[in-house]
């Protein structure tokens, strides 16, 4: 039974304040979660605002990007020992605005990942085709191959604590959301590709969430999918209101 994740990447948006403003008024919103996880990705800047603001509530806050080191030479980078050191303890690897604003390549996500891992960091790896792709006919080829190329080699068992997310860059922040049925047949191709690749349990545990426009009102059709296991929401988290909407619909 895997447990539904509702988790808000809040990108580089709300400062300490207003971080821990809306941080707080979701605390008071859902309260009443009962099986649904919670979790928030703020801006590096306003991790420890929003760990201290949701302590205690049982939302889980995670790291946007990590650095494959530990420490050093990296001028603007974080590293998974720090954000755990704040209080983190998740992180996002792979998102698509890593991948196509800052070039990340399939590389520098296993790198990440495996320092995420490493750390001791529940990793939430996010992969999703374009546009031209899409249209190209080749969801599965770039889906699965960015699958792949990130957890390489990794044993069964620490693959089974990844999230992953599948987030169609066409949907991220267009307000285009895939249809429920769109979604859920990339979904059912993840899980079937795990299911090839690892012993059963892998693919009974790995929760794939959703991605790409999700909002109050079509949460709740895309949660009822078979292989939909919560959702990863950008512009929607960004209110306590809308964001605990989607919780509840979970
Ligand atoms: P969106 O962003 O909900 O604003 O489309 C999703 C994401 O980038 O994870």
């Amino acid at each position: 039974m895997r447990v539904p994740l509702v988790a808000g990447n809040w990108k580089l948006h709300l400062g300490p304040e207003d971080a821990a403003g809306v941080a707080a008024e979701l605390v008071a919103r859902v309260a009443d979660r009962g099986d649904t996880r919670v979790l928030l990705f703020p801006t590096a800047l306003s991790i420890p605002a929003v760990v201290e603001a949701v302590a205690g509530s049982g939302i889980d806050v995670g790291v946007q990007n990590v650095c494959a080191a530990a420490s050093g030479a990296f001028t603007g980078a974080n590293s998974a020992a720090l954000a755990r050191s704040v209080g983190c303890h998740w992180m996002l690897a792979g998102h698509s605005e890593r991948r196509h604003v800052f070039g990340e390549s399939d590389a520098d996500v296993a790198a990440s990942l495996r320092a995420g891992l490493d750390a001791g960091l529940l990793v939430v790896l996010c992969v999703g085709e374009t546009l031209p792709q899409r249209d190209g006919d080749r969801v599965s080829e770039v889906v699965l191959g960015q699958l792949g190329a990130a957890l390489g080699d990794l044993p069964a068992d620490r693959v089974s604590t990844v999230t992953l997310a599948y987030e169609p860059v066409w949907a991220i922040g267009t307000g285009r959301t895939a249809t429920p049925a769109q979604a859920q047949e990339v979904h059912a191709l993840i899980r079937g590709w795990l299911r090839e690749r690892y012993p059963a349990y892998v693919a009974d545990e790995v929760r794939v969430l959703y991605g790409g426009s999700v909002k109050p009102h079509n949460a709740a059709e895309l949660m009822s999918q078979d292989d939909i296991d919560g959702v990863l929401v950008g512009g929607a988290s960004l209110s306590a209101e809308s964001f605990a909407a989607i919780v509840h619909a979970a």
